[in-house]
């Protein structure tokens, strides 16, 4: 069978100028990713695991189809990615959500892009809001709900216009742990409703081992997929039980020991780049002091 989503080499790499007042100048590129290959299949749940800064943002965006591999390629069902279409709804991690509109009007937003009907269009917005729990909420605007909920309206508003892919970037990372678990189990049981393809980014292990079937650790920056763990629960809905599970336990042990050196090495690279800034900025001020 054919790979509903294959990643193929893929390598992306950013060019930033920094700016210093009367400086300005190009630094080594940056390189993000590095040699990416993964094959998502068609109903999987995937979730992609790295520490902070290693690509994982970068990857998203490349399979939204919102910027452009810098060499290798991602297929969809075949064929190259080449922009954001319809046929992949995205979940970002901050509420995206058009505060002027209400819950409602934020579901049916898609549905409108996709030319579908003002009656059938409705239909369909209530249909997903009552899927997310919302219903109730139809007219509320984004600041007189909660953050779960705008979230709920986010994934409701992604899967309105029934596309075949749900790309989610740490979509409850700002949630409180209650309410993040509360969500985890519902989307869960989305996934099992609507048979999508979901690749699913988290720094959280414990998020990624209870959700993913699969689940891909990358490197710290550039990020590679450094090792893809097969997640083999049966049924993953009854979270109180699987949590404390002998196997889940293993399994998160076995992803941690997989990432903890590339938090460790992430964590250096950050401290090495604010000292880069620190120096940058200090001969930079040497300069313009000699110069003036
Ligand atoms: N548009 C950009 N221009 C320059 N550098 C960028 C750009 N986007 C990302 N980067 C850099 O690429 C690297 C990866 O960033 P990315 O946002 O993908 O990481 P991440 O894994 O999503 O991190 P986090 O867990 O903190 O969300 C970082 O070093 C970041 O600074
Ligand atoms: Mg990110």
């Amino acid at each position: 069978m054919t790979a509903k989503i294959s990643i193929q080499h893929v390598q992306k790499s950013f060019r930033i100028q920094r700016n210093l007042g009367h400086l300005k100048e190009d630094s080594q590129p940056i390189s993000a990713l590095k040699d990416i290959n993964l094959e998502v299949k068609k109903g999987e749940f995937m979730v992609i695991v790295g520490p902070s800064g290693c690509g994982k943002s970068t990857l998203l965006d490349l399979l939204a189809g919102l910027t452009k591999p810098s060499s290798g390629q991602i297929l969809l069902d075949g064929k190259a990615i080449t922009g954001p279409n319809l046929d992949r709804g995205i979940v970002f991690q901050q509420y995206a959500l058009f505060p002027w509109k209400t819950t409602l009007a934020n579901v049916e937003f898609g549905l409108e892009a996709k030319g579908v009907g003002r009656k059938e269009r409705r239909k369909i917005a209530l249909e997903f809001i009552h899927l997310v729990g919302l219903a109730g909420f139809e007219n509320r605007y984004p600041h007189e709900i909660s953050g779960g909920m705008k979230q709920r309206v986010a994934i409701a508003r992604s899967l309105a216009y029934d596309p075949e892919v749900l790309l989610m970037d740490e979509p409850f990372a700002a949630l409180d742990a209650q309410t993040r678990e509360t969500l985890q189990s519902e989307l869960l049981r989305i996934w099992e409703a609507t048979k999508k393809t979901i690749i699913f980014i988290t720094h959280g292990i414990e998020e990624a081992v209870y959700l993913g079937q699969r689940v891909a650790v990358m490197t710290s920056r550039p990020g590679r997929i450094k090792k893809v763990i097969d997640i083999p629960f049966e049924s993953r809905r009854s979270e109180e039980d699987l949590r404390s599970h002998p196997d889940f336990v293993k399994l998160r042990h076995e992803v941690w020991d997989l990432l903890k050196d590339e938090v460790t090495r992430a964590q250096q690279q950050e401290i090495a780049k604010s000292l880069d800034g620190f120096e940058h900025n200090k001969s930079a001020l040497k300069g313009g002091v000699s110069n003036g």
